[in-house]
Formats: structure tokens, sequence, C-alpha cells
């Protein structure tokens, strides 16, 4: 996992390069899809928007097998050209293993992720998961401000898209459609 997260991060400074300004990050849709319904369901997964500059996502997933010792996703960025193309390899983090010790915490990406799952999930724990899992109002404008500066993007339209597996058994995809402007 620390290698590919390596190579994104290299992937990371590559397009920091052809960027020059701040940008706004603005989400589009929300997509949760469960592939194993013995093992979840999304109880809710959605974007609100409280005005022009407070829209958020939340999203709580009921979990079937608790408790949860094994988790991983796999991560990537695509673009919309005429279809969706990945500009990221798909990089994988296996969950457990990272709430377990907090490694490489200097590569950008994971200290996002780490700032994320502590403000605006229940996730950041260390495994077991013995709950449901929740994503509380995690604000486009919190993104705006933290991720467009680890990854500048050109302005398009953009998927963040993950596959949570666990013991290596795909069990759930949610997708995030934002714009950059
Ligand atoms: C948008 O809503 C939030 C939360 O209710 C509030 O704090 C903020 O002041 C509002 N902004 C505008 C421009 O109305
Ligand atoms: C999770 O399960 C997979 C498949 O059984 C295994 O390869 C992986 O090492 C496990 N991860 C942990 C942290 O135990």
């Amino acid at each position: 996992m620390y290698s590919k997260a390596a190579k994104l991060f290299v992937l990371v400074i590559f397009f920091g390069n052809i960027m020059e300004n701040a940008s706004k990050l603005e989400f589009t849709n929300f997509k949760c899809h469960v592939k194993d319904p013995t093992y979840l369901s999304f109880e809710y997964c959605f974007i609100k928007s409280v005005n022009r500059t407070y829209k958020y996502i939340s999203l709580k997933a009921n979990m079937y097998e608790v408790p949860i010792t094994n988790a991983s996703a796999k991560l990537q960025i695509s673009r919309r050209f005429r279809s969706y193309m990945p500009i990221t390899i798909a990089a994988s983090i296996d969950v457990c293993k990272y709430m377990a010790y907090k490694k490489n915490l200097a590569n950008p990406m994971l200290r996002l992720f780490e700032e994320i799952t502590k403000k605006y999930t229940n996730t950041n724990h260390k495994c077991p998961y013995d709950h449901d899992l929740i994503i509380d109002r995690l604000p486009s404008k919190y993104l705006s401000e933290h991720f467009t500066n680890i990854l500048p993007l050109p302005p398009g339209d953009y998927s963040f898209n993950s596959i949570w597996y666990s013991r290596n058994i795909e069990r759930a995809t949610i997708s995030i459609y934002y714009t950059v402007s």
C-alpha cells in the first residue's frame, strides 16, 4: 500500500506543477452501491446543499457482519473527457493495518485521509469496527481548502471512486463526483 501511495504522491507533484491558483471543488453527485447485501446496506447516502457556500455529503452504512477485523479499499480519481478516464493509479489502503499503526503520515494524502476520518466519520479508531459506519456532513468547502492543495487539478469534472473490501471480497463501491473550477 505505501509504495502505491508514494507513486500517487509523485503524480500529485506532477499535477501540482501545472496548476497556479487555488481552485474550488463542488460536489455534483454521490453514489453508494452495495455489492454484498449480506454484509451491509446503505441507510443513506446523499449530498445536501444548505446554501451557496455550505454543501456536504453524508452516509450511513449498516453493517451486518460485525465485528469487522479486516477492511481495505482501492481508491482512484478519474477525469471526464468523453467518458471518465483514470488519472491516478489505483491506490490501495489496508484500513485495519493503517488504523493500527498510523504510519506514513508524512504523505499528504494519508494525512488528509486521517483528518477526514477524524473530523467527519466514526471510523478513526483501531479495528475491530463493531458498529455502523458514518460519514457525517463532510463539506465540499473542506475538500476545496485541503484536497485541492494536495492534488491541484485543472478545471473539469472528476470522480473519486472507491471499492471497499473485507477479506479481499468486494462489499461496496462509493463514488463522489465533483467539479473543479
Ligand atoms: C450557510 O449555512 C451555514 C450553516 O447553516 C451558515 O453557518 C452560513 O452562514 C450560511 N452561509 C450563507 C452565505 O448563508
Ligand atoms: C485481510 O484479509 C486479506 C485476505 O484474507 C489478507 O490478505 C490481509 O492480510 C488481511 N489484512 C489484515 C490486516 O489482516
